[in-house]
């Protein structure tokens, strides 16, 4: 149990940014977030970040010859905000060697699924597709792979018959914006 230095945490994310917003407002966090990173110049979440006071790293990938050359460039800034664990949140680019050798063991993501099922884009469209009954979110840490990674937490929403992928998704992202803060309070804690 870490009893003396809140973590530093990063938050990853490219769109509309609600699970930032859980994040940043869980009442009882016990973590510092130091920087939101965004691979999305327009991405909503980038105001959120202002509002909340948090600095942002924003850029853009088609600016750069390749993966390795703009995560260098990431790599560097993390280490000089003295990030210790990432946080993907609804950040839709595969984290690459450069990111994922510094960082091992510390990068975490959040999917609207009950991996392994449904990896990769529109998970949730996936599984309203599928018919299945029983979907859920997953939180596990980033490997190499497309949502390959060990899982640490899961949590199951059931497909109720009259759901549209509105309502069936809302209800997914009240369980991420509950069970993510949670989750990283209990690993930064470690
Ligand atoms: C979340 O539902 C998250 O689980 C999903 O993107 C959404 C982002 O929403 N992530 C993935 O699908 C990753 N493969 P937000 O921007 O409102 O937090």
């Amino acid at each position: 149990m870490n009893m003396g230095k809140r973590a530093n945490v990063a938050v990853f994310a490219s769109g509309t940014g609600s699970n930032f917003d859980a994040i940043m407002s869980s009442p009882d966090r016990n973590f510092d977030v130091v920087r939101l990173v965004s691979d999305k110049p327009k991405a909503h979440v980038i105001g959120k970040a202002a509002s909340f006071g948090i600095q942002t790293i924003v850029f853009n990938p088609s600016e750069y010859e390749d993966k390795v050359a703009y995560e260098e460039e990431l790599l560097d800034q993390l280490k000089k905000a003295r990030v210790e664990w990432i946080v993907l949140a609804g950040y839709m680019r595969v984290i690459g060697k450069t990111i994922l050798d510094a960082y091992e063991g510390k990068i975490i993501n959040i999917h609207p699924s009950l991996l392994p099922s449904f990896p990769g884009i529109d998970a949730i469209g996936q599984a309203l597709e599928a018919g299945v009954k029983v979907s859920g979110v997953t939180i596990h840490y980033v490997d190499e792979g497309i949502d390959t990674g060990e899982i640490i937490a899961q949590e199951a929403v059931t497909v109720f018959p009259h759901d549209t992928r509105e309502s069936f998704q809302r209800r997914i992202q009240q369980v991420e914006h509950k069970l993510y803060p949670q989750v990283l309070n209990k690993l930064t804690a470690e």
